[in-house]
């Protein structure tokens, strides 16, 4: 019951360009329980993307603690960082950072390597998750062979590939149309949802946010607000077309204008 995965203790980041001090966070304290799902907001240059690479230990703060799963993760070496990295975290990007010399399937596989999974294994499990991330029958595709949104689910399978405790996506959503985005935002929630993985989410779509259990607004560098988020996807409460809001009554979008269909519909879920 409310298991922390993650616990931000009085964290902060100054940046030093030449004599100026830029200070992106400042003194953030945060706690993010197992199976909950996130979205931050917040105006570009808030700290956003800065409390999401020291979340992920890609970077570290000048100050505070960052507790994941419970270890200190500030005062760790490199070498032990990066095992964190691979085995606790999956990332995803806006602009997804598929490698393109390797398929869909490698792809996936490659997080594995790291943890040296034997090969057998990285290809069935591999297969399993682009399965899960409606991608079958694409294993062999390279990157540039996909649509931006299939290249998103590659990325979202590859986050998943360790078996994290932890997603962090930073607008995963910030390239993809209105369609790919809410296909995109879907499959986020309903791993969320179905496999009680843990999300935090970047974006600046409120739409996209709307689909979390938990909003963060961020401002200079500083948590402002928070708001229950609605998990839309959950209550099946968005136009499948546009990602615009709907009543569980509507039959037709009151954005887009086209008929919504509930009843007997087949959406894969
Ligand atoms: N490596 C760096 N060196 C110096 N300053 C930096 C560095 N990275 C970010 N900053 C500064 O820190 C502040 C926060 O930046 P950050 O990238 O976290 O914002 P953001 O909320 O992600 O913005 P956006 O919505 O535009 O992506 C900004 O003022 C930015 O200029
Ligand atoms: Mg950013």
């Amino acid at each position: 019951m409310n298991e922390a995965v993650l616990k931000l203790e009085n964290l902060s980041k100054t940046y030093t360009l030449g004599k100026r001090n830029v200070q992106a966070l400042s003194n953030v304290n945060l706690q993010v329980n197992k199976g909950e799902f996130v979205a931050i907001m917040g105006p570009s240059g808030s700290g956003k993307t800065t409390l999401l690479n020291i979340l992920g230990c890609l970077d570290k703060p000048t100050a505070g603690l960052v507790l994941l799963d419970g270890v200190d993760v500030t005062s760790l070496p490199e070498k032990e960082l990066y095992k964190i990295r691979g085995s606790k975290i999956g990332f995803v990007f806006q602009t997804f950072n598929l490698l393109p010399y390797l398929n869909a399937r490698e792809n996936v596989e490659l997080p594995m390597e790291s943890l040296k999974v034997p090969k057998d294994e990285r290809k069935r499990r591999a297969g399993e998750l682009l399965a899960m991330v409606g991608l079958s029958g694409r294993e062999e595709h390279r990157p540039q062979r996909l649509s931006a949104g299939e290249q998103q689910r590659v990325a979202i399978a590859r986050a998943l590939a360790n078996n994290p405790a932890l997603i962090l996506a930073d607008e995963p959503t910030g390239n993809l149309d209105a369609k790919n985005k809410y296909e995109i935002v879907k499959l986020l929630a309903n791993l969320n949802i179905n496999q009680g993985t843990t999300i935090i989410m970047v974006t600046h779509d409120s739409n996209v946010a709307s689909q979390a259990e938990r909003l963060l607004f961020l401002n200079d560098g500083k948590i402002t607000r928070e708001k229950q988020g609605l998990h839309l996807v959950k209550k099946k409460l968005m136009c499948p077309y546009c990602g615009g809001k709907i009543q569980a009554e509507d039959t037709m979008c009151p954005s887009c204008r086209k008929k919504l269909k509930y009843q007997g519909e087949e959406d894969g879920d």
